[in-house]
């Protein structure tokens, strides 16, 4: 992959078109071949959803912050293309995962539908924006394969902060003069949502809590991300942020936590193929449920010193588990389809129920035609486990199930061939690389 910049100078509007297609134009698929018993040891790279916003709260801060375990994916570019057409100067160097962004000279308060539709998590600048400028222009992001994704969440609590809201033609116009401090209570502990309000009520003065907040890993990241900048924030149980506001927050180091979601691959990965795998640098303590999910099926799961570091040894009959997906710390909705996938060779019959996101089941045909018998009814899906999956042609519709797919391809006799690969770079750096070093027979097809 190309690095964005070498030379010490504000990146050009050029870095941009020469680094995106880098990452998503030119692969076409990926080719998986049937990869018994995966053995080895690889680390994870920092979590793709921390890194997201924490590149968003740097907005809130005037001058030259340093993050390092970034990952290298298409969907940390497209950020860093937003930060950089707001003003910000970015220099990174993706070799060392190491990251550098000034915001001193952001000016702009606008995100373009271009840059929007590509990817949702831009909306996690309108806080920022808001809480610095007082202003944020978003182009309003649309849904996506796997629900609508309204952001009715993060508009009404901004406007109980004294926020006025205008929707025209596909823009929505935020505007306020000063922020107040609000007791916001969330209908749902909506990660989005919790993190946009933290960082406009960061800067605002007096106390601002948020009840019902959500408390996934990559929200206490931030947390511990704002208050290394200067915030005041309390966790308070069962689940509300108390923040209270300061007028200035400095910029930060900081280096990422580890991406769980990355690790429960690559554990899921031994488990289909019935290898053992060690991922030293991953935290028990993000993923306690689903590998509780993983020790009913009969896998042995060993945790190193501190909770640090997990390995998978595979059981060789592995059983069926059912599970619900919820807010943390139930199981996480984006680890459902990777696990359907290791379902659907397992002993008996189980239930996914996915509870967070309205259509998240596309996998399901894709998991279909390579053997799986799975039967959906409305938010649930009933696999009963077969003895062989066979490879075929399918295609990504998300991030997690291009990964759903890599894994039954993994197990599958014969070759699989996964189109929709852009998800597949979107959510994760070179993880091809890391399963090759396991022992897996995948690779990418670029377009000649
Ligand atoms: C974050 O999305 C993650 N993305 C998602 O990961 C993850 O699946 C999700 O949290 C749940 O854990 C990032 O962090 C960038 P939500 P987010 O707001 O914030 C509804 C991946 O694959 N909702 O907790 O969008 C919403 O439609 C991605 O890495 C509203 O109705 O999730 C959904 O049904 C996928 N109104 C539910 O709440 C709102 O204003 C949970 O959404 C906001 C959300």
């Amino acid at each position: 992959m190309a690095t964005i910049a070498h030379k010490r100078k504000p990146l050009s509007s050029k870095w941009k078109h020469e680094m995106l297609p880098d990452l998503e134009g030119n692969i076409e698929a990926l080719h998986v071949e049937q990869s018994l018993q995966l053995e080895g040891e690889v680390n994870v790279i920092g979590a793709k959803n921390a890194v997201l916003v924490t590149i968003a709260s740097l907005i809130l801060t005037e001058g030259k912050s340093i993050l390092t375990n970034v990952p290298a994916s298409a969907d940390i570019v497209q950020m860093l293309a937003l930060l950089h057409e707001l003003g910000a100067e970015i220099f990174f160097d993706e070799n060392n995962n190491r990251l550098e962004i000034d915001t001193t000279f952001i000016r702009n308060n606008r995100v373009r539908p271009e840059i929007m539709k590509k990817m949702r998590a831009s909306v996690l600048v309108m806080g920022p924006l808001l809480a610095r400028f007082g202003k944020a222009e978003i182009a309003l992001p649309g849904g996506c394969s796997i629900g609508a994704r309204p952001i009715d969440f993060h508009i009404k609590n901004f406007m109980k902060m004294g926020v006025s809201v205008n929707v025209e033609n596909e823009f929505l116009r935020a505007y306020v003069n000063q922020l107040k401090p609000a007791r916001i209570v969330l209908e749902y502990p909506s990660v989005g949502a919790t993190e946009n309000i933290l960082m406009a009520a960061v800067l605002t003065q007096d106390v601002t809590t948020i009840i019902n907040a959500a408390l996934e890993p990559e929200v206490i990241e931030l947390i511990e991300v704002l208050k290394k900048m200067g915030a005041l924030i309390k966790i308070l149980p069962p689940a509300t942020l108390e923040i209270r506001g300061v007028n200035a927050l400095r910029p930060i180091e900081y280096e990422i936590m580890p991406d769980r979601l990355e690790a429960g691959a690559l554990l899921l990965a031994a488990a289909i193929t019935g290898g053992t795998v060690s991922v030293p640098n991953a935290r028990y303590d993000h993923l306690d449920v689903f590998l509780a999910k993983l020790q009913e099926m009969g896998h042995v799961v060993e945790v190193g010193y501190e909770n640090k570091g997990i390995t998978l040894i595979a059981t060789e009959q592995p059983q069926a588990v059912s599970f619900r997906t919820a807010p943390y710390p139930g199981f996480p909705t984006d680890l459902q389809a990777p696990l359907m996938a290791v379902l659907s060779l397992a002993e008996g019959r189980s239930t996914v129920h996915e509870t967070v996101f309205e259509n998240r089941f596309l996998h399901i045909r894709e998991l279909q035609k390579m053997g799986a018998q799975i039967i959906v009814e409305g938010d649930r899906a009933h696999i009963t486990g077969v003895d062989e999956l066979y490879g075929t042609q399918v295609i990504a519709s998300d991030i997690r199930a291009s990964c759903a797919l890599v894994l039954a391809g993994l197990a599958a006799k014969g070759k699989t061939r996964i189109t929709g690969i852009h998800h597949w770079k979107r959510g994760y750096e070179a993880l091809e690389k890391k399963l090759q070093k396991l022992g897996a027979q995948i690779f990418l097809e670029a377009s000649n």
